[in-house]
């Protein structure tokens, strides 16, 4: 699909990576972006329209679904990450729950809400924004990786259902991005605007799954190797 002259809604649009999206959408031309958030009190960027959306909500899903009817190009960024000790340790319930309620059934609800609009519209995309953890899991982010499996697996699906519209659908997986998600973690980080570049190239190019960076790429590649990344993955401090 083209960027230039099309109405793109991004969830979480606020900060962080959704921020960076929205940006580079207006550069690139779009003729709408609307910014999904929790809380648009305040919020001001030059081409955006600020839309109410909350995740959890059904309510402000709905209504931001019926206000963004000429929607042809949602992007599915919001979601959390809530780092773990241990997968053995019960207390950590409550956070996969927070997790999966946002990263999974968050990104189902919207897109359910959207899919009329999409479907409607035609020669447009719904990316999801997932993760090399779709693909690879460690203690301190085992439910979040649980999580974004999950939603690329709902990607899959919602691929095969609607291969015959003129929706793309799209998933991309990347590694670490310098965002507050990360400002815990003393890694190599990705910045946000090196990574909307890549992805949204790819959307261009009609790309079905988009593979970001060189971490995910070998991880993608070893997955039916026998000593898979997966197996045994490098230390995140
Ligand atoms: N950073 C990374 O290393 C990395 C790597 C791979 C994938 N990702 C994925 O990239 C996406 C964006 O993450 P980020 O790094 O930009 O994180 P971030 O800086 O923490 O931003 C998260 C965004 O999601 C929004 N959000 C959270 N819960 C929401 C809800 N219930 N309803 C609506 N919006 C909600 C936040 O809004 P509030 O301001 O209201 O909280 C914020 O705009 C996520 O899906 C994340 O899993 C990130």
């Amino acid at each position: 699909m083209k960027i230039d002259q099309s109405v793109v809604l991004v969830t979480g649009a606020n900060r962080g990576l959704g921020l960076a999206f929205a940006r580079a959408l207006v550069a690139r031309g779009a003729r709408k972006v609307y910014a999904g958030m929790r809380d648009p009190a305040g919020f001001n960027e030059p081409g955006m329209v600020a839309v109410k959306l909350d995740l959890h909500d059904p309510a402000s899903i709905a209504a931001a679904a019926e206000r963004c009817g000429d929607v042809n190009f949602l992007l599915n960024n919001a979601g959390i990450a809530r780092y773990e000790k241990s997968v053995l340790d019960p207390a950590g319930l409550a956070d996969a729950q927070a997790m999966f309620d946002t990263n999974y059934f968050g990104t189902v609800r919207v897109t359910q809400a959207f899919a009329p609009a999409l479907l409607r519209n035609g020669d447009g995309a719904i990316l999801n924004v997932l993760s090399v953890a779709s693909w690879i899991a460690k203690p301190l982010l085992a439910a979040y990786a649980a999580s974004k499996s999950a939603e690329w697996s709902f990607t899959n699906a919602l691929r095969v259902e609607l291969k015959d519209s003129k929706v793309l659908v799209s998933g991309m997986h990347v590694g670490f991005i310098d965002t507050d998600l990360t400002k815990d973690l003393q890694v190599a980080k990705l910045t946000a605007e090196s990574v909307v570049a890549t992805a949204l190239d790819g959307i261009e190019a009609g790309l079905p799954e988009i593979v970001i960076d060189d971490v995910s790429k070998a991880v993608k590649a070893s997955l039916s190797a026998a000593n898979a990344v997966y197996l045994a993955p490098p230390d995140i401090k």
